[in-house]
């Protein structure tokens, strides 16, 4: 893949109004007795409620008001349980290898059983951690907290192989993360060909991880240069460290950032957070991408969510509108 195509590919997927899959399901069928006959509607409208949020067929409660009972299934265990693991795998491409790796599980759970804004997620002072064996995972208070970003589980699972000890794939994880980055590497296999040189000057390579040279071009996510900001890893036979950095400030996700918080708190900051945040929740509720023709609800989606802060409301909103029954 080019680099122009590159660039172009990564501006797109973050442009959600010009997702593609337009083709709307059951368009040109006829109506039939049984899609205009209300009490059928409505206990397809139910099933489809309490399949989306629990998983579980409908109860008597959400039969009796399907579209207004979805308030009060964002606080149901089985939506809470659900929508953590959802997460979990949107966040991560495989399960960690221990339970503690799993780190966002844990977080979503306690951010939806508290109520808390979502970016907690990302920017509140927790810590999320299990024992040696790797169980028994608790979120906990941590004034150094970072959401699970600081938390050691979670920094050994993303540390990387890269040989000068650059985080690039921590990096990639923040704003796959936080705002739905979807990048494609392109080669991870250690050598002489990936040095870090290499990397930031071959322009087969810098369209994703930047140039070396501060003042030159490179895409908002450039990996390099998100890099500079974290701590960098050290492994001596079985041990692991990570020493501060030395590289920063550095230009990324259009601003200056000089260590992790600030990177994510600019990655939070940004319109593509909010996005990101329906984007999802249009995946949840309808196990796809949102498409041109929901982009009302789309938009309301995204302006609840900025004047609530929690990802309840996204949902709520979207579950709410008339066409997720239609
Ligand atoms: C399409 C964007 C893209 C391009 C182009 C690209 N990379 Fe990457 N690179 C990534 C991503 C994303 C990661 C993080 C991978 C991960 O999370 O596993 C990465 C990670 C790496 C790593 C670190 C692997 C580790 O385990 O720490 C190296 C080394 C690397 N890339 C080298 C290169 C080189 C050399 C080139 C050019 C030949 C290149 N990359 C081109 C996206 C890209």
């Amino acid at each position: 893949m080019s680099v122009a195509n590159l660039g172009r590919r990564a501006t797109l997927l973050l442009l959600p109004a010009l997702l593609v899959g337009a083709v709307m399901a059951g368009a040109g069928k006829k109506a039939s007795a049984e899609d205009t006959d209300p009490t059928a509607k409505k206990e397809r409208c139910a099933t489809r409620v309490a399949i989306a949020f629990t998983g579980k067929e409908t109860t008597p409660a959400i039969s009796a008001d399907p579209q207004g009972s979805v308030d009060a299934l964002v606080a149901d265990p089985a939506f809470v349980e659900r929508f953590s693991r959802f997460i979990n795998h949107e966040f991560n491409e495989t399960p960690g290898a221990m339970e503690k790796e799993d780190a966002s599980y844990f977080l979503m759970k306690y951010v939806l059983e508290n109520k808390l804004p979502y970016k907690d997620m990302f920017l509140g002072q927790f810590k999320v951690d299990g024992n040696m064996q790797g169980n028994q995972t608790t979120v906990t208070a941590d004034p150094e907290g970072l959401g699970y970003f600081r938390s050691q589980p979670w920094l050994l699972r993303y540390a990387g192989n890269e040989l000068e000890g650059y985080k690039l794939v921590t990096a990639y994880r923040l704003m796959q993360n936080t705002v739905g980055l979807t990048l494609v590497a392109s080669t991870n296999a250690p050598g002489a060909a990936i040095d870090t040189a290499a990397r930031t000057s071959n322009p087969g390579c810098v369209g994703c991880h930047g140039p070396a040279d501060k003042a030159g071009a490179a895409p908002w996510f450039a990996l390099d240069r998100a890099a500079r900001v974290l701590t960098k890893v050290r492994r001596q036979g079985n041990t692991v460290t990570f020493t501060p950095p030395t590289e920063a400030p550095q230009m990324v996700a259009d601003k200056m950032v000089n260590n992790d918080k600030e990177l994510v708190q600019a990655l939070v900051d940004s319109p593509n957070f909010s996005f990101n945040v329906c984007r999802l929740t249009f995946k949840f509720l309808y196990g796809r991408a949102e498409n041109v023709c929901e982009s009302k609800v789309f938009d309301a989606c995204v302006n609840e969510f900025k004047s609530k802060g929690t990802i309840q409301s996204a949902l709520v909103s979207v579950a709410k509108d008339p066409g997720f029954c239609q």
